[in-house]
């Protein structure tokens, strides 16, 4: 293997950069060509490629987003696409590919790599922490103190005003960011994916804000097309009227800003790791790091959707909120 190329896809997540950085970086000082990818999998398949050297990283490490920017790519779901992708590999002469990104694009490398004779190595970048095998995936622990930030500010006009608040958070199909931020933030529930939420207790949510001369409650509501944070508020004006229910969506402020340490310390030890896979002759896998050491997972087992939820979270936030 002579040449690395880097792509970042699917939903941006802050740590990114630092994942672009440390792959570049490791790669040159261990002998490897490195070339940026532009635009996903799109600028795969329409050969948007670019030589990259560690100039081209530098400074970024404290940069959220991501300068190779990102996309989330139809035409690399069909196997024509696949095969334009493919060309563009050869053509520039990259021998593995190194994908930041999340669930599907994942799913991407792993289609990719049954289907052509290629190394692909996944790095785990998403806000949604939905990656199976790694404990954290990079974005999630900057987005986690972002939402708790956001939550703390929420708090203080909530409690001038004795009002409720359903306050909806990104994760997709996954809870870990509604159920961290509510610990983390002191909210009185966490309404996840995970777990079902009955009106009997929204009842007792709303009872918990009140006691203890609390002036406000805030449930952290897991982003759901049909059960967000605007059918809750909903559901609690119906059956309880005397409250004052506020909702605040807070949408794709939750994917930007500066990364945090510990981000930036998960980027650039799994970047580090994929060079060294590759050396390993490692195909087709994700590094992550579970218990505070790298590891490598198949790509297959990583895009798996049964990422272990710890169900005692919801008993801390259960015993913390009364
Ligand atoms: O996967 C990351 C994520 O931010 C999810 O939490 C969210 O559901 C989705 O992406 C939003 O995607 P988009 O930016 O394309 O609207």
């Amino acid at each position: 293997i002579q040449t690395i190329g880097i792509l970042t896809s699917g939903g941006d997540a802050p740590g990114m950069n630092a994942a672009i950085r440390a792959v570049t970086r490791a790669g040159i000082c261990n002998g490897f060509k490195v070339k940026g990818i532009f635009r996903g999998y799109d600028g795969l398949i329409n050969d948007e490629v670019q030589p990259f050297t560690t100039e081209n990283v530098s400074g970024i490490i404290r940069d959220g987003g991501t300068i190779l920017r990102t996309a989330r790519s139809k035409e690399f779901m069909t196997p024509e696409g696949r095969e334009k992708a493919f060309q563009t590999i050869k053509k520039e002469e990259i021998d593995a590919l190194v994908v930041i990104g999340g669930n599907g694009s994942l799913t991407g490398a792993r289609d990719f790599a049954r289907e052509y004779d290629l190394c692909c190595i996944g790095l785990p970048g998403t806000i949604d922490n939905d990656l199976y095998g790694t404990d954290s995936t990079i974005g999630y622990d900057t987005t986690l103190n972002t939402i708790v930030e956001c939550v703390d500010r929420i708090r203080d006009t909530a409690q001038s005003h004795e009002r409720i608040f359903f306050v909806e958070v990104m994760g997709r199909d996954a809870g870990f960011l509604a159920q961290n931020s509510a610990i983390a933030s002191g909210a009185e529930a966490a309404i996840i994916p995970e777990d079902s939420t009955d009106v009997d207790q929204l009842a007792q949510f709303m009872e918990r804000g009140i006691r203890k001369s609390k002036r406000s409650c805030i449930v952290i509501v897991s982003e759901s097309p049909k059960c967000g944070a605007l059918y809750y508020a909903d559901r609690v004006r119906k059956e309880f009227p005397g409250y004052d229910v506020r909702v605040s969506i807070l949408g794709h402020l939750q994917r930007g800003g500066r990364p945090s340490a510990h981000d930036r310390i998960l980027a650039s030890r799994t970047g580090v790791g994929a060079v060294q896979a590759i050396m390993q002759g490692q195909r087709n896998i994700m590094v992550g790091i579970r218990n505070n050491e790298i590891v490598y997972v198949p790509l297959s087992e990583a895009i798996r959707s049964d990422k272990p939820f710890d169900r005692g979270l919801i008993t801390v936030l259960d015993e913390l909120s009364i």
